[in-house]
């Protein structure tokens, strides 16, 4: 039977919409929630993100900056921005797209946030405490996986998970939140051989690998929800994701497709992370 196609896009209006509701509550309140965003250099594809980012803000009443820095920045400029951005009690979350030019440190950069406004996760304290299971702002996309995940009324507990990248931003948390979901997780990467031995038994599958196809109907076991992170352009232009949804499709149970799978629900958890940091600001 063909899967059914868990339609991120959907789900993500409707967390919107809650959203919206919260965020009108808290202005009654005098709490104007606000995202600034720092990017760095002129690469499309982040200016692209970005948009999504500020179009997700205006949609849920979030005020958001974009602060647009060329690409010649110093690191030490770049640090001062974050330090005023830290002090303004108007700016409830600081994000800065990734990559930076490699003659700044990410690490660095991610480290001068101040971690309460640290709505992307990733920030070393805002990952200390997701790993020891404390209350924190999760990184954007593996928390919208787990919600994506929760809304196909999968039970994870005592499932069989299956990572494929081990990246700081999608692999390792995302494992680490289905372990918190009572899964039990295999982490596969590059380097694992005979993947399909590990895939095949997955009843959870989620792939970020960012190779375009990689994985076909062969490596997924019949009935398995499939959640493919890949987001890769291809020769034609078309993008695609890391699994070949055409075929998968005719074994999963539940599959995203891409675009309109995890992306949008990215965008919407860091919609949610803003209004979690704003509230806890006003306290
Ligand atoms: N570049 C690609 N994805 C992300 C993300 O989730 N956050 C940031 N800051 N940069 C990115």
């Amino acid at each position: 039977m063909a899967a059914t196609i868990l339609q991120g896009k959907e789900v993500a209006q409707s967390i919107r919409a809650e959203l919206a509701n919260e965020v009108a509550e808290l202005k009654k309140q005098g709490i104007v929630p606000g995202l600034t965003v720092v990017i760095v250099g002129d690469d499309p594809a982040s200016h692209s993100y970005v948009r999504g980012k500020a179009k997700g803000c205006e949609e849920v009443g979030i005020t958001s900056e974009i602060m647009m820095k060329d690409a010649d920045i110093t690191e030490e400029e770049l640090l001062v921005i974050i330090q005023q951005l830290n002090e303004n009690p108007n700016v409830n979350g600081i994000l800065v797209q990734l990559p930076l030019p490699a003659h700044i440190s990410e690490h660095a950069v991610i480290e001068a946030i101040a971690p309460e406004k640290d709505v992307d996760g990733f920030h070393p304290i805002s990952i200390g405490n997701m790993v020891l299971g404390n209350d924190t702002m999760l990184p954007c996309t593996p928390h919208g996986i787990i919600e994506l995940i929760k809304r196909t009324g999968t039970q994870m507990a005592g499932k069989h998970a299956v990572v494929i990248g081990r990246s700081n931003i999608v692999g390792k948390p995302v494992s680490l939140l289905l372990q918190q979901e009572n899964a039990t997780v295999t982490m596969c990467h590059s380097r694992t051989q005979h993947l399909e031995e590990y895939t095949q038994k997955a009843d959870i599958l989620v792939v970020a690998t960012g190779r375009a196809h990689m994985i076909g109907k062969e490596h997924v076991k019949p009935g398995a929800v499939v959640i493919d992170v890949g987001v890769n352009r291809i020769e034609t232009g078309k993008l695609v994701g890391d699994v070949k949804f055409d075929e998968v499709k005719e074994v999963a149970s539940f599959i995203t497709p891409v675009p309109g799978g995890v992306g949008p629900m990215t965008i919407t958890m860091l919609l949610k992370n803003t209004v979690t940091a704003a509230k806890k600001q006003a306290k």
